[in-house]
Protein backbone atom coordinates (compact mmCIF):
# COMPACT_ATOMS: atom_id res chain seq x y z
CA UNK A 1 0.00 0.00 0.00
CA UNK A 2 2.77 2.63 0.97
CA UNK A 3 3.83 2.19 -2.78
CA UNK A 4 1.08 3.39 -3.85
CA UNK A 5 2.42 7.16 -5.10
CA UNK A 6 5.71 5.42 -5.84
CA UNK A 7 6.65 7.71 -8.71
CA UNK A 8 8.96 6.35 -12.02
CA UNK A 9 12.62 8.00 -11.67
CA UNK A 10 13.21 11.03 -14.44
CA UNK A 11 16.28 9.05 -15.50
CA UNK A 12 14.70 6.13 -16.11
CA UNK A 13 12.05 7.93 -18.58
CA UNK A 14 15.02 9.73 -20.04
CA UNK A 15 17.07 6.77 -20.63
CA UNK A 16 14.14 4.56 -21.82
CA UNK A 17 13.12 6.95 -24.45
CA UNK A 18 14.58 6.12 -27.74
CA UNK A 19 17.10 7.93 -29.55
CA UNK A 20 15.35 9.04 -32.27
CA UNK A 21 12.80 11.18 -29.36
CA UNK A 22 16.47 12.16 -27.27
CA UNK A 23 17.15 13.95 -30.37
CA UNK A 24 14.25 15.53 -30.86
CA UNK A 25 14.92 19.06 -32.59
CA UNK A 26 13.31 22.35 -31.92
CA UNK A 27 11.60 23.18 -34.90
CA UNK A 28 8.17 24.06 -34.33
CA UNK A 29 7.19 27.36 -34.72
CA UNK A 30 4.33 28.43 -32.91
CA UNK A 31 2.18 28.71 -36.34
CA UNK A 32 3.15 25.02 -36.89
CA UNK A 33 1.67 23.97 -33.18
CA UNK A 34 -1.44 26.11 -34.29
CA UNK A 35 -2.05 23.87 -37.42
CA UNK A 36 -0.99 20.58 -35.38
CA UNK A 37 -3.80 21.72 -33.04
CA UNK A 38 -6.45 22.31 -35.74
CA UNK A 39 -5.93 19.00 -37.31
CA UNK A 40 -6.30 16.80 -34.41
CA UNK A 41 -9.42 18.77 -33.07
CA UNK A 42 -11.94 19.19 -36.16
CA UNK A 43 -13.98 16.27 -36.60
CA UNK A 44 -17.21 14.39 -35.24
CA UNK A 45 -17.15 16.59 -32.55
CA UNK A 46 -18.26 19.58 -34.98
CA UNK A 47 -19.83 17.23 -37.51
CA UNK A 48 -21.94 14.83 -35.61
CA UNK A 49 -22.41 16.14 -32.17
CA UNK A 50 -23.10 19.77 -32.82
CA UNK A 51 -26.83 18.30 -33.84
CA UNK A 52 -27.02 15.80 -31.13
CA UNK A 53 -26.24 18.62 -28.32
CA UNK A 54 -28.53 21.51 -30.35
CA UNK A 55 -31.08 18.59 -30.51
CA UNK A 56 -31.26 17.16 -27.12
CA UNK A 57 -30.11 20.14 -25.06
CA UNK A 58 -29.55 23.56 -26.04
CA UNK A 59 -30.89 24.32 -29.03
CA UNK A 60 -29.27 27.40 -31.13
CA UNK A 61 -27.66 27.60 -27.86
CA UNK A 62 -25.20 24.92 -28.62
CA UNK A 63 -23.06 28.18 -29.12
CA UNK A 64 -23.00 29.02 -25.72
CA UNK A 65 -21.98 25.13 -24.97
CA UNK A 66 -19.04 25.54 -27.04
CA UNK A 67 -17.87 28.65 -25.22
CA UNK A 68 -18.30 27.09 -22.10
CA UNK A 69 -16.40 23.90 -23.28
CA UNK A 70 -13.71 26.14 -24.98
CA UNK A 71 -12.72 27.61 -21.16
CA UNK A 72 -12.44 23.88 -20.10
CA UNK A 73 -10.51 23.42 -22.35
CA UNK A 74 -8.12 26.23 -22.56
CA UNK A 75 -7.75 26.85 -18.61
CA UNK A 76 -6.98 22.87 -18.46
CA UNK A 77 -4.76 23.04 -21.66
CA UNK A 78 -2.05 25.42 -19.73
CA UNK A 79 -2.02 23.12 -17.22
CA UNK A 80 -0.92 20.34 -19.81
CA UNK A 81 1.18 22.47 -21.19
CA UNK A 82 3.51 23.17 -17.82
CA UNK A 83 3.51 19.38 -17.07
CA UNK A 84 4.75 18.52 -20.42
CA UNK A 85 7.47 21.34 -20.42
CA UNK A 86 8.12 19.31 -16.82
CA UNK A 87 9.08 16.23 -18.43
CA UNK A 88 12.10 16.96 -21.03
CA UNK A 89 10.21 13.89 -23.31
CA UNK A 90 7.44 13.39 -25.83
CA UNK A 91 4.36 11.63 -24.19
CA UNK A 92 1.22 11.32 -22.72
CA UNK A 93 -0.32 12.57 -19.68
CA UNK A 94 0.41 8.94 -18.58
CA UNK A 95 4.24 9.36 -18.94
CA UNK A 96 4.17 12.96 -16.96
CA UNK A 97 1.97 11.61 -14.03
CA UNK A 98 4.13 8.77 -13.44
CA UNK A 99 7.01 10.65 -12.68
CA UNK A 100 5.73 13.31 -10.83
CA UNK A 101 2.23 12.45 -9.25
CA UNK A 102 3.09 8.71 -8.59
CA UNK A 103 1.70 5.43 -9.99
CA UNK A 104 -1.77 5.21 -8.71
CA UNK A 105 -2.54 8.67 -9.85
CA UNK A 106 -0.77 7.65 -12.93
CA UNK A 107 -2.84 4.20 -13.32
CA UNK A 108 -5.79 5.93 -13.45
CA UNK A 109 -5.25 9.32 -15.83
CA UNK A 110 -3.18 5.73 -18.52
CA UNK A 111 -6.82 4.08 -17.30
CA UNK A 112 -8.40 7.10 -18.42
CA UNK A 113 -6.80 7.85 -21.92
CA UNK A 114 -8.98 4.56 -22.64
CA UNK A 115 -11.86 6.20 -22.87
CA UNK A 116 -10.59 9.16 -24.66
CA UNK A 117 -8.59 7.24 -27.50
CA UNK A 118 -10.46 4.04 -27.85
CA UNK A 119 -14.01 5.22 -26.95
CA UNK A 120 -13.01 8.27 -29.01
CA UNK A 121 -12.20 6.36 -31.97
CA UNK A 122 -15.19 4.36 -31.72
CA UNK A 123 -17.28 7.33 -31.79
CA UNK A 124 -15.78 8.93 -34.67
CA UNK A 125 -15.89 5.39 -36.41
CA UNK A 126 -19.74 4.79 -36.32
CA UNK A 127 -19.76 9.04 -37.25
CA UNK A 128 -17.89 8.09 -40.38
CA UNK A 129 -20.75 4.75 -40.79
CA UNK A 130 -23.50 7.39 -40.95
CA UNK A 131 -21.57 9.92 -43.74
CA UNK A 132 -20.71 6.71 -45.77
CA UNK A 133 -24.35 5.63 -45.78
CA UNK A 134 -25.21 9.60 -47.19
CA UNK A 135 -22.31 9.55 -49.47
CA UNK A 136 -24.17 5.66 -50.80
CA UNK A 137 -27.37 7.33 -50.94
CA UNK A 138 -26.14 10.74 -53.17
CA UNK A 139 -23.82 8.49 -55.26
CA UNK A 140 -25.71 5.43 -56.20
CA UNK A 141 -28.98 6.14 -54.53
CA UNK A 142 -27.98 3.04 -52.26
CA UNK A 143 -28.62 2.77 -48.53
CA UNK A 144 -27.20 0.57 -46.16
CA UNK A 145 -30.07 -1.51 -44.68
CA UNK A 146 -30.15 0.38 -41.21
CA UNK A 147 -30.13 -3.38 -39.59
CA UNK A 148 -26.13 -3.46 -40.39
CA UNK A 149 -25.26 0.02 -39.67
CA UNK A 150 -26.57 0.38 -36.03
CA UNK A 151 -26.45 -0.80 -33.07
CA UNK A 152 -28.90 -2.76 -31.22
CA UNK A 153 -30.32 -0.01 -29.19
CA UNK A 154 -31.76 1.99 -31.72
CA UNK A 155 -34.21 1.77 -33.86
CA UNK A 156 -35.66 3.31 -37.16
CA UNK A 157 -38.48 5.81 -37.08
CA UNK A 158 -40.56 2.32 -39.05
CA UNK A 159 -39.46 0.26 -36.46
CA UNK A 160 -36.65 -1.34 -38.04
CA UNK A 161 -33.98 -2.84 -34.94
CA UNK A 162 -30.18 -2.22 -35.44
CA UNK A 163 -28.12 -5.53 -35.44
CA UNK A 164 -24.75 -4.42 -35.99
CA UNK A 165 -22.55 -1.27 -37.21
CA UNK A 166 -20.79 -2.64 -39.89
CA UNK A 167 -19.42 0.19 -41.57
CA UNK A 168 -17.52 1.39 -38.50
CA UNK A 169 -16.54 -2.41 -37.95
CA UNK A 170 -14.83 -1.92 -41.54
CA UNK A 171 -12.83 1.72 -41.07
CA UNK A 172 -11.63 0.42 -37.55
CA UNK A 173 -10.10 -2.68 -39.68
CA UNK A 174 -8.42 -0.70 -42.42
CA UNK A 175 -6.63 1.96 -40.21
CA UNK A 176 -6.02 -1.09 -37.97
CA UNK A 177 -3.92 -2.60 -40.87
CA UNK A 178 -2.53 0.53 -41.93
CA UNK A 179 -0.99 1.42 -38.39
CA UNK A 180 0.28 -1.91 -38.17
CA UNK A 181 2.10 -1.60 -41.74
CA UNK A 182 3.73 1.29 -39.87
CA UNK A 183 2.16 4.01 -42.54
CA UNK A 184 1.85 6.90 -40.49
CA UNK A 185 0.42 9.95 -41.96
CA UNK A 186 2.42 12.10 -43.66
CA UNK A 187 2.85 15.60 -42.82
CA UNK A 188 1.85 16.77 -46.37
CA UNK A 189 -1.19 14.57 -46.26
CA UNK A 190 -1.76 15.94 -42.54
CA UNK A 191 -1.78 19.51 -43.95
CA UNK A 192 -3.99 18.96 -46.96
CA UNK A 193 -6.42 17.34 -44.38
CA UNK A 194 -6.63 20.59 -42.31
CA UNK A 195 -6.79 22.99 -45.16
CA UNK A 196 -9.91 20.95 -46.79
CA UNK A 197 -11.55 20.39 -43.07
CA UNK A 198 -11.15 24.05 -42.33
CA UNK A 199 -12.26 24.63 -46.00
CA UNK A 200 -15.73 23.17 -45.74
CA UNK A 201 -16.52 24.72 -42.27
CA UNK A 202 -15.79 27.98 -43.77
CA UNK A 203 -17.86 27.19 -47.08
CA UNK A 204 -20.83 25.92 -45.27
CA UNK A 205 -20.49 29.18 -42.73
CA UNK A 206 -20.71 31.42 -45.82
CA UNK A 207 -22.65 29.72 -47.99
CA UNK A 208 -25.41 28.86 -45.83
CA UNK A 209 -25.37 32.13 -44.02
CA UNK A 210 -28.12 33.53 -46.36
CA UNK A 211 -30.24 30.69 -44.96
CA UNK A 212 -30.43 31.47 -41.64
CA UNK A 213 -34.37 31.52 -40.62
CA UNK A 214 -34.59 34.02 -37.37
CA UNK A 215 -37.53 31.92 -36.60
CA UNK A 216 -35.48 29.41 -35.67
CA UNK A 217 -33.36 31.39 -33.74
CA UNK A 218 -36.06 32.21 -31.31
CA UNK A 219 -36.21 31.31 -28.75
CA UNK A 220 -32.27 31.11 -28.34
CA UNK A 221 -32.65 28.81 -25.18
CA UNK A 222 -35.15 25.66 -25.37
CA UNK A 223 -38.08 26.45 -23.47
CA UNK A 224 -39.14 24.35 -20.90
CA UNK A 225 -42.37 23.93 -22.61
CA UNK A 226 -40.62 22.48 -25.67
CA UNK A 227 -42.90 19.13 -25.07
CA UNK A 228 -41.60 15.89 -25.93
CA UNK A 229 -40.36 14.04 -29.14
CA UNK A 230 -39.88 11.09 -30.95
CA UNK A 231 -36.13 10.03 -31.11
CA UNK A 232 -36.86 7.15 -33.73
CA UNK A 233 -38.87 4.05 -32.52
CA UNK A 234 -39.76 4.17 -29.20
CA UNK A 235 -37.79 6.57 -27.73
CA UNK A 236 -38.95 9.45 -26.32
CA UNK A 237 -37.05 12.81 -25.34
CA UNK A 238 -38.44 14.90 -22.86
CA UNK A 239 -37.76 18.61 -23.26
CA UNK A 240 -39.09 19.69 -19.95
CA UNK A 241 -36.41 17.89 -18.09
CA UNK A 242 -33.68 19.88 -16.28
CA UNK A 243 -30.49 19.13 -18.38
CA UNK A 244 -33.08 19.38 -21.78
CA UNK A 245 -33.58 23.01 -22.06
CA UNK A 246 -32.73 26.29 -20.70
CA UNK A 247 -29.00 26.54 -19.19
CA UNK A 248 -29.60 23.02 -17.47
CA UNK A 249 -29.47 22.57 -21.23
CA UNK A 250 -26.53 24.61 -22.11
CA UNK A 251 -24.36 23.16 -19.66
CA UNK A 252 -25.27 19.95 -20.98
CA UNK A 253 -24.61 20.78 -24.26
CA UNK A 254 -21.45 21.75 -23.59
CA UNK A 255 -20.59 17.99 -22.34
CA UNK A 256 -21.22 16.92 -25.40
CA UNK A 257 -19.28 19.29 -27.94
CA UNK A 258 -16.80 19.29 -25.35
CA UNK A 259 -15.89 16.21 -27.85
CA UNK A 260 -15.50 18.40 -30.95
CA UNK A 261 -11.86 20.01 -28.66
CA UNK A 262 -10.15 16.74 -27.81
CA UNK A 263 -6.95 16.14 -29.19
CA UNK A 264 -6.14 19.61 -28.69
CA UNK A 265 -3.81 18.27 -26.07
CA UNK A 266 -1.52 16.87 -28.74
CA UNK A 267 0.00 20.33 -29.15
CA UNK A 268 1.06 20.13 -25.65
CA UNK A 269 3.03 16.92 -26.14
CA UNK A 270 4.93 18.24 -28.78
CA UNK A 271 6.78 20.94 -25.92
CA UNK A 272 10.34 19.10 -27.01
CA UNK A 273 10.12 19.46 -30.63
CA UNK A 274 9.28 23.44 -30.30
CA UNK A 275 11.29 26.47 -30.11
CA UNK A 276 11.06 28.67 -27.56
CA UNK A 277 8.47 27.10 -25.61
CA UNK A 278 7.93 29.42 -23.17
CA UNK A 279 6.16 31.64 -25.77
CA UNK A 280 5.22 29.24 -28.67
CA UNK A 281 3.16 26.91 -26.33
CA UNK A 282 0.35 29.01 -24.95
CA UNK A 283 0.36 30.77 -28.05
CA UNK A 284 -0.17 27.31 -29.71
CA UNK A 285 -2.46 26.02 -27.49
CA UNK A 286 -4.90 29.01 -27.09
CA UNK A 287 -4.77 29.92 -30.35
CA UNK A 288 -5.66 26.89 -32.18
CA UNK A 289 -8.72 26.72 -29.46
CA UNK A 290 -9.75 30.40 -30.01
CA UNK A 291 -9.44 29.73 -34.26
CA UNK A 292 -11.66 26.47 -33.70
CA UNK A 293 -13.84 28.46 -31.23
CA UNK A 294 -14.83 30.74 -32.80
CA UNK A 295 -15.39 28.29 -36.33
CA UNK A 296 -17.38 26.46 -34.22
CA UNK A 297 -19.49 29.01 -33.05
CA UNK A 298 -20.17 30.21 -36.19
CA UNK A 299 -20.78 26.99 -37.94
CA UNK A 300 -23.53 25.96 -35.00
CA UNK A 301 -24.96 29.61 -35.52
CA UNK A 302 -25.29 28.61 -39.03
CA UNK A 303 -26.60 25.33 -38.68
CA UNK A 304 -29.11 25.61 -35.93
CA UNK A 305 -30.66 29.01 -38.06
CA UNK A 306 -30.86 27.05 -41.28
CA UNK A 307 -32.08 24.02 -39.91
CA UNK A 308 -34.43 23.81 -36.66
CA UNK A 309 -33.04 21.83 -33.59
CA UNK A 310 -35.92 19.53 -32.91
CA UNK A 311 -34.95 18.24 -37.01
CA UNK A 312 -31.87 16.99 -34.94
CA UNK A 313 -33.12 14.51 -33.44
CA UNK A 314 -35.82 12.97 -36.38
CA UNK A 315 -35.16 13.09 -40.00
CA UNK A 316 -31.50 14.89 -39.56
CA UNK A 317 -30.16 13.03 -36.31
CA UNK A 318 -27.67 11.41 -38.45
CA UNK A 319 -24.97 13.18 -41.33
CA UNK A 320 -26.91 16.52 -39.74
CA UNK A 321 -24.57 18.72 -42.25
CA UNK A 322 -25.34 16.85 -45.39
CA UNK A 323 -28.72 16.63 -44.52
CA UNK A 324 -29.21 20.02 -43.36
CA UNK A 325 -27.86 21.27 -47.15
CA UNK A 326 -30.19 19.09 -48.68
CA UNK A 327 -32.83 19.76 -46.96
CA UNK A 328 -32.76 23.84 -46.52
CA UNK A 329 -30.30 24.63 -49.01
CA UNK A 330 -31.84 24.43 -52.54
CA UNK A 331 -29.14 24.68 -55.72
CA UNK A 332 -26.21 23.18 -53.26
CA UNK A 333 -26.22 19.24 -53.46
CA UNK A 334 -22.46 19.86 -54.74
CA UNK A 335 -21.98 20.99 -51.24
CA UNK A 336 -23.49 18.76 -49.56
CA UNK A 337 -21.58 15.79 -51.84
CA UNK A 338 -18.34 17.89 -50.99
CA UNK A 339 -18.53 18.12 -47.64
CA UNK A 340 -19.68 14.36 -47.11
CA UNK A 341 -16.12 13.37 -48.96
CA UNK A 342 -14.33 15.70 -46.97
CA UNK A 343 -15.42 14.39 -43.90
CA UNK A 344 -14.75 10.84 -44.59
CA UNK A 345 -11.30 11.73 -45.20
CA UNK A 346 -11.28 13.87 -42.20
CA UNK A 347 -12.53 10.93 -39.81
CA UNK A 348 -10.28 8.96 -40.95
CA UNK A 349 -7.43 11.07 -40.12
CA UNK A 350 -8.86 11.17 -36.70
CA UNK A 351 -9.90 7.98 -36.23
CA UNK A 352 -5.57 7.06 -37.44
CA UNK A 353 -4.36 9.39 -34.33
CA UNK A 354 -6.98 8.19 -31.90
CA UNK A 355 -5.75 4.03 -32.33
CA UNK A 356 -2.15 5.40 -32.63
CA UNK A 357 -2.27 7.35 -28.91
CA UNK A 358 -3.92 4.44 -27.41
CA UNK A 359 -1.50 1.57 -28.12
CA UNK A 360 1.26 4.06 -27.46
CA UNK A 361 0.06 4.47 -23.92
CA UNK A 362 -0.65 0.86 -23.30
CA UNK A 363 2.93 0.51 -25.03
CA UNK A 364 4.49 2.53 -22.19
CA UNK A 365 2.24 1.15 -19.60
CA UNK A 366 3.32 -1.93 -20.67
CA UNK A 367 7.16 -1.46 -20.39
CA UNK A 368 6.63 -0.01 -16.56
CA UNK A 369 4.56 -3.42 -16.26
CA UNK A 370 1.08 -1.63 -15.35
CA UNK A 371 -0.56 -3.96 -18.01
CA UNK A 372 0.99 -7.50 -19.65
CA UNK A 373 3.80 -7.49 -21.59
CA UNK A 374 2.10 -8.66 -24.91
CA UNK A 375 0.94 -4.75 -25.14
CA UNK A 376 4.61 -3.62 -25.99
CA UNK A 377 5.39 -6.43 -28.24
CA UNK A 378 7.15 -5.60 -31.54
CA UNK A 379 6.07 -6.79 -35.19
CA UNK A 380 9.40 -8.20 -36.31
CA UNK A 381 9.48 -6.35 -39.54
CA UNK A 382 7.02 -3.17 -39.05
CA UNK A 383 7.93 -2.64 -35.34
CA UNK A 384 5.16 -1.80 -34.70
CA UNK A 385 3.09 -3.27 -31.00
CA UNK A 386 0.64 -5.25 -33.45
CA UNK A 387 -0.95 -7.45 -30.84
CA UNK A 388 -1.73 -4.59 -29.20
CA UNK A 389 -3.20 -3.00 -32.27
CA UNK A 390 -5.50 -6.05 -32.78
CA UNK A 391 -6.47 -6.36 -29.23
CA UNK A 392 -7.65 -2.61 -29.68
CA UNK A 393 -9.23 -3.21 -33.01
CA UNK A 394 -11.19 -5.80 -31.36
CA UNK A 395 -12.06 -3.93 -28.07
CA UNK A 396 -12.71 -0.67 -30.00
CA UNK A 397 -15.02 -2.44 -32.90
CA UNK A 398 -17.16 -3.93 -29.47
CA UNK A 399 -18.07 -0.15 -28.86
CA UNK A 400 -18.52 1.15 -32.63
CA UNK A 401 -20.90 -2.04 -33.31
CA UNK A 402 -23.30 -2.44 -30.68
CA UNK A 403 -23.76 1.11 -29.05
CA UNK A 404 -25.38 4.29 -30.58
CA UNK A 405 -22.40 7.06 -31.04
CA UNK A 406 -24.44 8.96 -28.13
CA UNK A 407 -23.52 6.75 -25.78
CA UNK A 408 -19.66 6.00 -27.00
CA UNK A 409 -19.16 9.97 -27.27
CA UNK A 410 -20.44 11.22 -23.91
CA UNK A 411 -18.18 8.02 -22.43
CA UNK A 412 -15.36 9.87 -24.38
CA UNK A 413 -16.42 13.25 -23.04
CA UNK A 414 -16.74 12.69 -19.32
CA UNK A 415 -13.41 9.98 -19.46
CA UNK A 416 -11.24 12.67 -21.04
CA UNK A 417 -12.95 15.49 -18.92
CA UNK A 418 -12.13 13.52 -15.92
CA UNK A 419 -8.30 13.11 -16.34
CA UNK A 420 -8.30 17.07 -17.35
CA UNK A 421 -9.65 17.33 -13.78
CA UNK A 422 -6.43 15.05 -12.64
CA UNK A 423 -4.06 17.56 -14.47
CA UNK A 424 -5.41 20.92 -13.18
CA UNK A 425 -5.10 19.51 -9.05
CA UNK A 426 -2.36 17.96 -10.19
CA UNK A 427 -0.67 21.45 -11.28
CA UNK A 428 -1.14 22.65 -8.19
CA UNK A 429 0.00 19.79 -6.04
CA UNK A 430 3.21 20.29 -7.80
CA UNK A 431 4.06 23.45 -7.78
CA UNK A 432 3.86 23.39 -3.73
CA UNK A 433 5.63 19.27 -3.46
CA UNK A 434 8.01 20.19 -6.41
CA UNK A 435 8.78 24.21 -6.60
CA UNK A 436 12.51 23.05 -8.09
CA UNK A 437 11.59 21.54 -10.93
CA UNK A 438 12.85 23.67 -14.27
CA UNK A 439 9.38 24.29 -16.19
CA UNK A 440 10.07 25.25 -19.70
CA UNK A 441 6.49 26.54 -19.63
CA UNK A 442 4.32 27.72 -16.25
CA UNK A 443 1.12 27.94 -16.33
CA UNK A 444 -0.36 31.35 -15.33
CA UNK A 445 -1.58 32.11 -12.19
CA UNK A 446 -1.63 29.59 -10.49
CA UNK A 447 -3.70 28.50 -8.28
CA UNK A 448 -6.78 30.29 -9.97
CA UNK A 449 -6.26 28.77 -13.53
CA UNK A 450 -6.20 25.48 -12.52
CA UNK A 451 -8.87 25.81 -10.15
CA UNK A 452 -11.10 27.50 -12.89
CA UNK A 453 -10.09 24.69 -14.95
CA UNK A 454 -11.06 21.72 -13.06
CA UNK A 455 -14.18 23.67 -12.03
CA UNK A 456 -15.39 24.39 -15.44
CA UNK A 457 -14.56 20.17 -16.56
CA UNK A 458 -16.19 18.74 -13.24
CA UNK A 459 -19.50 21.58 -14.59
CA UNK A 460 -19.62 19.40 -17.56
CA UNK A 461 -18.98 16.34 -16.02
CA UNK A 462 -21.89 16.69 -13.86
CA UNK A 463 -24.03 17.93 -17.30
CA UNK A 464 -23.20 14.68 -18.55
CA UNK A 465 -26.03 13.36 -16.34
CA UNK A 466 -26.08 10.39 -14.06
CA UNK A 467 -25.71 7.52 -16.42
CA UNK A 468 -22.89 8.83 -17.58
CA UNK A 469 -21.25 9.64 -14.09
CA UNK A 470 -22.56 5.43 -13.58
CA UNK A 471 -20.44 4.61 -16.58
CA UNK A 472 -17.52 6.38 -15.76
CA UNK A 473 -17.47 5.17 -12.00
CA UNK A 474 -17.98 1.61 -13.44
CA UNK A 475 -14.90 2.03 -16.19
CA UNK A 476 -12.42 3.37 -12.76
CA UNK A 477 -13.94 0.39 -10.72
CA UNK A 478 -12.84 -2.21 -13.53
CA UNK A 479 -9.64 -0.57 -13.68
CA UNK A 480 -8.64 -0.60 -9.84
CA UNK A 481 -9.46 -4.15 -9.80
CA UNK A 482 -7.07 -4.61 -12.93
CA UNK A 483 -4.30 -2.08 -10.99
CA UNK A 484 -4.64 -4.05 -7.36
CA UNK A 485 -5.03 -7.40 -9.64
CA UNK A 486 -1.78 -7.65 -11.69
CA UNK A 487 -0.21 -4.03 -11.44
CA UNK A 488 1.07 -4.04 -8.36
CA UNK A 489 2.55 -7.26 -8.83
CA UNK A 490 4.35 -6.26 -11.96
CA UNK A 491 4.85 -2.89 -11.38
CA UNK A 492 8.69 -1.92 -11.94
CA UNK A 493 8.59 1.04 -10.58
CA UNK A 494 7.64 -0.59 -7.35
CA UNK A 495 10.84 -3.15 -7.58
CA UNK A 496 13.72 -0.61 -8.06
N1 LIG B 1 -12.05 16.50 -31.60
C1 LIG B 1 -12.10 15.31 -32.36
C2 LIG B 1 -13.37 15.20 -33.10
O1 LIG B 1 -14.21 16.03 -32.95
C3 LIG B 1 -11.92 14.13 -31.51
O2 LIG B 1 -13.54 14.25 -33.87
Amino acid sequence: MGKLFVRKPLSLLLSEADNSEKGLKRTLSAGSLIALGIGAIIGAGLFVRTATAAGQHAGSAVTISFIIAAVGCAFAGLCYAEFASMIPIAGSAYTYSYATLGELVAWIIGWDLVLEYALGAATVAISWSEYLNKLCVSLFNFSIPYQWCHSPLQSSADGVSGIINLPAVLILFLLSMLLIRGIQQSAVVNAIIVIVKVAIVILFICLGWKFINPANHTPYLIPADAGTISMGGDKLLDYGKFWNHGWGGVVSGAGVVFFAFIGFDAVSTAAQETKNPKKAMPIGILVSLVICTVLYILFSHVMTGVAPYKDFVTAGSEASVAYTIDTYMPGYHWLSLFVTIAILAGFSSVILVMLLGQTRVFFSMAKDGLVPPVFAKLHPKFRTPYKSQWLFFAFVSVFAAFLPESIVGDMTSIGTLFAFILVCIGIIVMRKRNPEIPRAFKTPWVPLVPILGAFVCLLMVVGLGLPNWLRLIGWLIIGFFIYFGYSVKHSKARKL
